[in-house]
């Protein structure tokens, strides 16, 4: 069996976002009924409630392992369940908790190369230090197990796919065209397996088109954990906090023709749950009409602190 645990389930800037006073921050900051505060995007698995793979390394990591007992060091003056760390792609919100791992901690950290060689690059990166940390290259398409750093077997299974995307928001380049210089690789999905009894569940924290490549994959699948950014795709530009649409920046909108709640419906997947939701989209309100919207669509809004079991 494994567990999943929901360490942030907001995009990128949390919800409430430091700077932002849209009305669904608004509202959590005031500690409304009906909202909580949600820390960004990262999600944590074991198969034997010891050892723990992150999914995703994000800035609030240092608050995530303190509000939840099961990140906490366990015994001798130094351990720290998490043994290992997965990344889906270079965005701040999924790479900057590296930073808080760095004190002579072992640690396996996958990702595609193209992702290592952005981290690789960029030298505040080297407080990983290589004696404690392996960078391994996550293959695409190829299911493998996914080991500490002493090469101990997790019980927990991977196969990586590439899914439509864009490079990370920091490292875009205007001079190489429409997309930003976005290449292969910049945004995966996960298939996690625990090899235990084979069962199975997706992590695509983002996704900007349901490709019939991606809607074959999940099909009737147990569990899908999917990118849940934005309500609609002008939502930024109508609570007027920036001009973004999701599409320009690698993401499905949750409502309408070309969202994801209408590619879902004839795919039989039987749990679906958004995650990776930005503090502008009105599901994180209990009360709001999209929520309600969501849940008669069969879907779940991740919530910190969420406990999942596959
Ligand atoms: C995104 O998911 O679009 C990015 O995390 C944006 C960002 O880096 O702030
Ligand atoms: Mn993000």
């Amino acid at each position: 069996m494994l567990k999943v645990l929901i360490l942030g389930s907001a995009a990128g800037g949390g919800s409430p976002q430091w700077n932002c006073n849209s009305s669904v921050s608004k509202k959590v900051r005031d500690g409304l009924p009906g909202t909580s505060p949600r820390t960004q995007s990262s999600i944590a698995v074991t198969s034997n409630d010891e050892d723990w793979v992150l999914f995703n390394a994000s800035p609030d990591l240092g608050s995530q392992i303190l509000n939840n007992k099961q990140m906490h060091p366990k015994r001798d003056l130094r351990h720290s369940p998490i043994k290992g760390v997965v990344l889906t792609n270079g965005d701040v919100d999924h790479v900057a908790g590296l930073l808080s791992l760095r004190e002579r901690q072992n640690l396996s950290v996958y990702a595609h190369k193209r992702v290592h060689s952005v981290l690789k690059e960029n030298s505040i990166f080297n407080v990983l230090n290589p004696d404690y940390v392996d960078r391994r290259n996550l293959e695409m398409n190829k299911k493998f197990e996914v080991k500490s750093k002493e090469g101990k077997d997790l019980n927990i299974e991977i196969e990586a796919f590439e899914v439509p995307g864009k490079i990370a928001l920091w490292l875009e380049d205007e001079s190489k065209g429409k997309n930003f210089g976005t290449e292969e690789g910049d945004t995966i999905g996960l298939k996690i397996f625990s090899s235990q009894n084979n069962k199975s569940f997706f992590y695509i924290p983002a996704c900007a088109d349901m490709t019939t490549d991606l809607a074959e994959r999940i099909k009737d699948s147990d569990v899908v954990l999917f990118d849940g950014t934005l309500w609609e795709n002008d939502e930024m530009a109508t609570s007027k906090v920036g001009e973004k649409t999701g599409q320009r920046m690698g993401h499905m909108n949750n409502s309408g023709k070309n969202g994801s709640i209408q590619a879902f419906k004839d795919l039989g997947v039987k749990r679906k749950i958004f995650i990776h939701i930005n503090t502008t989209n009105p599901i994180l309100l209990e009360d709001s009409k999209e929520r309600k919207i969501v849940e008669e669509n069969g879907w779940e809004v991740s919530y910190d602190g969420m406990e999942i079991e596959i």
